[in-house]
């Protein structure tokens, strides 16, 4: 039985110029009648689940109010395994006293802020709300409900940025205990604003920027577990998406919302209240190249005791073996290099 779930709140209060997720603006009406849709799915095609972890992104879930995030976090109240990860994505500008302890009552045990970054000036740049004390209040206030196991979205490569913003940035996170942060490079999607404004991206100082990241963080005690997400210890990692990387089932529920059960590979399109569930029953070969892409991005690579991955390994061994960027152990799979992994998924596509 499926072991993980994602729920998507597409809904933002203000849209920010590089974001290509599926989410709208705020619509008290719109997101009344979506979390009902929510619910059905949970009571129809999840009554009897429970699962090890539970994470519900965005858009901008702490957009909405208190009785819809109630509504929302009701339907999950007995969804839970015994040990359990259940994470929320918030915006720390939103985040109120009354949402922390509603996150409390409902069992969030994780939250992943979105930070992007601290300085005041990209962050104007980048129609972000955000001040830093926003986000020193937010941290303090979910400590106060010991709810600390706190992750830290962060991006760079934005024009305004150097290693010395990212530095203080990194510098406030640690300062602040925070034991899990994610650094995403700034990616210009299609039909964004950045991209209709032809934002350019510069690769040689965001080749400069990683590497950076990579050794101060190293510096500072982080492990890199996967290409983006740095921890300090194991216990800090995002079980939702490890497990998702390494299992490769989950399932998913919102519009927009992709999700993986029993060799189908599934998506909600459609209307925002009117979704449509478009499925797809992979193939053999892309079924192991699903296994091999997601899991190949976490440092310490597939266990080939696992039969998806070990029947994934063989479908593609020589394509991988002849790869000096691929290393295979008694037991394990993994790329070396992690920054390039790109090169050797390109072997298996
Ligand atoms: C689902 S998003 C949004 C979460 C939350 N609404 C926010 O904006 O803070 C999760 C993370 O994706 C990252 N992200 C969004 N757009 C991105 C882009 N164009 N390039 C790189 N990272 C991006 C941000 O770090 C963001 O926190
Ligand atoms: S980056 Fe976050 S807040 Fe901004 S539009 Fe995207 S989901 Fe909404």
């Amino acid at each position: 039985m499926v072991k993980s779930l994602y729920i998507h709140i597409p809904f933002c209060r203000k849209i920010c110029p590089y974001c290509a997720f599926v989410r709208q603006l705020y619509c008290q009406k719109k997101v009344d009648k979506y979390l009902i849709l929510i619910e059905k799915i949970i009571e129809s095609k999840y009554k009897n689940n429970k699962f090890k972890t539970i994470y519900i992104g965005g858009g901008t879930p702490n957009c909405l109010t208190i009785k819809q995030l109630v509504k929302l976090l009701d339907c999950l109240a007995n969804k839970l395994l015994p040990k359990y990860e259940f994470t929320i994505e918030c915006n720390p500008e939103f985040v109120t006293r009354q949402q922390v302890e509603i996150f409390k009552k409902y069992k969030i045990n994780r939250v992943s802020l979105g930070i992007q970054t601290l300085n005041k000036k990209i962050v104007k740049s980048i129609g972000r709300l955000h001040k830093r004390q926003d986000i020193t209040r937010t941290i303090k206030l979910f400590k106060k409900f010991k709810i600390s196991n706190l992750s830290c979205d962060l991006i760079y490569g934005f024009k305004q940025q150097s290693i010395a913003t990212i530095k203080k940035d990194l510098d406030f996170l640690i300062k602040n205990k925070i034991k899990h942060i994610s650094c995403y490079c700034l990616e210009i999607k299609p039909k964004t604003i950045f991209a209709q404004q032809n934002y350019k991206l510069d690769e040689n100082k965001i080749e400069k920027q990683l590497k950076f990241i990579i050794q101060y963080l190293k510096q500072k005690k982080f492990m890199r577990y996967e290409v983006s997400n740095w921890c300090k210890t194991t216990k800090n990692q995002s079980h939702h998406n490890v497990l998702i990387w390494q299992t490769n089932e989950w399932a998913a529920i919102g519009w927009g919302a992709h999700g993986f059960e029993n060799n189908v590979c599934y998506r909600y399109g459609g209307d925002i209240l009117k979704w449509k569930l478009i499925k797809k029953t992979l193939t053999r070969k892309e079924l192991y190249q699903q296994v091999l892409i997601m899991g190949l991005r976490l440092s310490k690579g597939l266990n080939l005791q696992n039969k998806l991955v070990n029947e994934s390994y063989n479908f593609f061994k020589k394509e991988l073996d002849s790869s000096s960027l691929f290393i295979k152990n008694k037991n394990t799979i993994k790329c070396c290099n992690i920054n390039l992994l790109n090169c050797l998924l390109e072997k298996i596509i």
